[in-house]
């Protein structure tokens, strides 16, 4: 095994294990897409874009029980990416996994739009509200008319008392993951500070101006939410 495949799975094991600390519903979530996709695509085949695709697990999860679809992921961390292209090489999924390093814009025009997309656990790094907009419509713009969009993101009003005991339900997902009281009150200071919460209007009012409709809040496990919705 080489260095940086060892490392590649160190980096896969770290982020895999904390994703489903912090959501424990992690795997029903990406169970719960696959069947809302699957009942909007039927059998034929689809061309699927996945919007911060490093983690590899939009495509671990959608890959080898949809031999139809053929996946685009984007994503401007190229550390991610290559956990990405780690679990595709070793599912043997490279030929349906096309892997572009870089901003949504980097997507090649293309002569057809995709018939799903996803954006998941990204929008909460962009801080300003128009980037998020911008990021939306830039998806939007990419999807055939009709086509489904999954948005899972943090969610909830920093003013709110929800959002406080939101996230101490969250802390006791970590404290029962293995950290102690101390660290779990230094993550809720970090991610306060770097995180970008929105209230639920708002994320929803955002996929509206962005063009997408039939907006819908499937899914919500501690500080995160998600929307199926469809292009306009
Ligand atoms: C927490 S990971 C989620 C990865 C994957 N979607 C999952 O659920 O396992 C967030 C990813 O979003 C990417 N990201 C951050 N800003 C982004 C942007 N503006 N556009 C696309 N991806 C972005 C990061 O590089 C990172 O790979």
């Amino acid at each position: 095994m080489t260095e940086e495949i060892t490392n590649d799975s160190k980096m896969v094991f770290a982020y895999d294990k904390n994703a489903r600390i912090s959501i424990p519903s992690y795997d029903a979530l990406f169970t719960m897409i696959q069947s809302y996709y699957r009942a909007q695509l039927g059998e034929k085949e689809a061309t699927v874009l996945i919007v911060g695709a490093g983690g590899g697990n939009e495509i671990t999860a959608w890959g080898p029980t949809n031999p139809k679809w053929l996946f685009t992921g984007v994503d401007p961390s190229e550390d991610m990416l290559k956990i990405a292209e780690h679990k595709a090489v070793q599912l043997n999924l490279m030929s349906r996994v096309t892997l572009i390093h870089g901003p949504i814009d980097r997507l090649p025009p293309a002569d057809s739009k995709f018939d799903a997309a996803s954006c998941i656990l990204v929008l909460h790094f962009i801080d300003d509200v128009q980037e998020k907009l911008k990021l939306l419509g830039t998806i939007k713009n990419n999807l055939k008319q009709g086509a489904p969009f999954v948005l899972v993101s943090a969610c909830g009003d920093r003013d709110s008392t929800e959002l406080h005991h939101q996230l101490n339900v969250w802390k006791s997902f970590w404290l029962d993951g293995g950290r102690d009281w101390s660290q779990v009150d230094e993550m809720v200071k970090k991610i306060l500070s770097t995180l970008s919460f929105l209230p639920e209007q708002q994320i929803e009012q955002l996929l509206a101006e962005a063009g997408f409709n039939t907006i819908t809040r499937f899914y919500t496990t501690g500080i995160f939410s998600g929307w199926i919705c469809h292009a306009e």
